[in-house]
């Protein structure tokens, strides 16, 4: 065993000098008669590690033998040199092989069904590496902005009693014999809990039978959730504007690295969260698309995701687009009372892309017209006697809104499929490993 007290790649490049013990899998390998050049990976970094034949004189074999993805531990002394793949080299003193490993099953030119069914591997790629930390450092970002703004966390069932986002993409579980669903948003169950603490969020995974192949759509996502008591739909777009600039700003500043690894220009993410994010409303981006890009599309349509492209093009910033045609919306979605064709709802809209990152609304108060909604979609109102009772006991108004985890992602990311922020994709194609 190699005794010394192990550091990160990444702390023993800042040491920058004199021995070093880190451990790790092999990223890379090459070798000649008198040297073997192994490319050390570990979560913090990549380094060159240097074994000479003179040194390793009874471990020679075994070194040769060892193929890319082996576990080794590796002691020596580290220095600055330009020509090593990051700028540091460790020349070897010691080395102990914890794991072997035999044909990595990842080369190069690996098709994208081939790297899904491999997917517990290509976890280890420095894209996914890249595109994990982003991840991990989004999320917690967001709980740290939750936590000051004095949010409780509040979680809710996954298996529930009813659809909520309409019924066509709901997944059903047998449940002893009962009929269940696997959570479409956790919302309801926020709305219940806003009585109580009054500011809540959460994020949780959520289901939707979505029964098209895009890049943008999956069948199970991390949705962000949040739910206030007594705010209006003004104050929760602006809330919901604040935290993902919050959280962007945040993941810049700790991923820059892995940003830049991906291609995109971190100063211009920066910039976008120092703008005014616009608020228009839904007949307003009829307007821009009807005058800028010669699309009509009568009012009551949903925006699909080639007019949602063409809209943003024409923004630098997230847009929050308000007042969607009532009857489009979800059943808990109140009409505007002084306009009742349009919903106390929103989206919002990232830039260029156009993906959908959030929606959101006011909360319907009327049991009545929430039943008829219901009714229409084929809904049983019974069935929502929960939901319906806050408003029988106190109710008051509020608002919530749900953020889509990996569309915020695949938007700061610049990632071509939504597949890529997420670990393990489940899309109706896929669903394994
Ligand atoms: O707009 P949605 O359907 O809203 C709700 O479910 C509300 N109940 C949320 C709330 O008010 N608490 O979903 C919210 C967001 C979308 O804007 C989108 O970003 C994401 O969740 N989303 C998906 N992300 C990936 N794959 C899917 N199939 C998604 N469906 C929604
Ligand atoms: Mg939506």
């Amino acid at each position: 065993m190699v005794k010394e007290k192990f550091i990160s790649i990444k702390e023993a490049m800042k040491k920058g000098s004199g021995k070093v013990a880190v451990r790790g899998w092999i990223y890379r390998e090459r070798g000649s008669k008198e040297l073997i050049f192994i490319v050390l990976r570990d979560s913090s970094e990549i380094i060159q590690c240097v074994f000479k034949k003179d040194k390793f004189k009874k471990q020679w074999k075994d070194i040769d033998a060892l193929q890319v993805e082996a576990s080794i531990e590796v002691k020596g002394t580290i220095r600055k040199d330009k020509r090593a793949p990051t700028d540091y080299e460790i020349e070897a003193d010691k080395i102990e092989i914890i794991g072997e490993s035999h044909e990595f099953p990842i080369q190069k030119d690996l098709n994208e069904e081939l790297l899904g069914d491999r997917r517990h591997l290509w976890l280890r790629s420095r894209k996914m590496v890249a595109l994990m930390k982003i991840r991990s450092s989004y999320i917690q970002a967001r709980d740290e902005f939750f936590k000051k703004k004095g949010f409780y966390r509040f979680d809710a069932p996954i298996l529930q009693p009813t659809q909520s986002e309409g019924g066509s993409t709901v997944f059903e579980v047998d449940y002893y014999g009962n009929k269940v669903y696997l959570a479409q948003t956790w919302q309801l169950y926020g709305e219940a809990a806003v009585f109580a603490l009054e500011k809540v969020y959460n994020m949780g995974p959520t289901f939707r039978a979505e029964k098209s192949k895009t890049s943008r759509h999956l069948s199970e996502f991390w949705m962000a959730e949040t739910e206030v008591a007594w705010w209006k739909l003004g104050e929760i777009t602006e809330f919901a504007k604040e935290e993902i600039k919050y959280c962007i700003v945040k993941t810049v500043k700790e991923c820059a690295k892995e940003l830049r690894f991906l291609g995109q220009n971190t100063q211009k993410i920066l910039e976008i969260t120092k703008k005014k994010w616009p608020t228009i409303k839904y007949r307003d981006a009829l307007k821009i698309l009807k005058e800028k890009d010669k699309i009509n599309i009568k009012f009551g349509k949903d925006l699909r995701t080639i007019e949602e492209q063409k809209l943003m093009q024409h923004f630098d910033t997230p847009v929050v687009i308000t007042h969607y045609p009532k009857k489009i919306m979800a059943f808990y979605k109140p009409k505007d009372p002084k306009k009742t064709d349009e919903a106390l709802g929103f989206d919002m809209l990232a830039p260029g892309c156009g993906l959908e990152i959030v929606g959101g609304s006011e909360r319907s108060l009327d049991i009545k017209e929430m039943s008829e909604n219901l009714k229409e979609e084929g809904e049983k109102p019974e069935d929502y006697k929960f939901y319906f009772d806050l408003r029988k006991y106190g109710s008051v108004p509020h608002s919530g809104y749900g953020v889509g985890i990996e569309r915020v992602l695949q938007w700061i990311c610049g990632t071509d499929s939504i597949k890529d922020v997420i670990p393990f994709p489940r899309t109706m194609m896929r669903w394994k490993p």
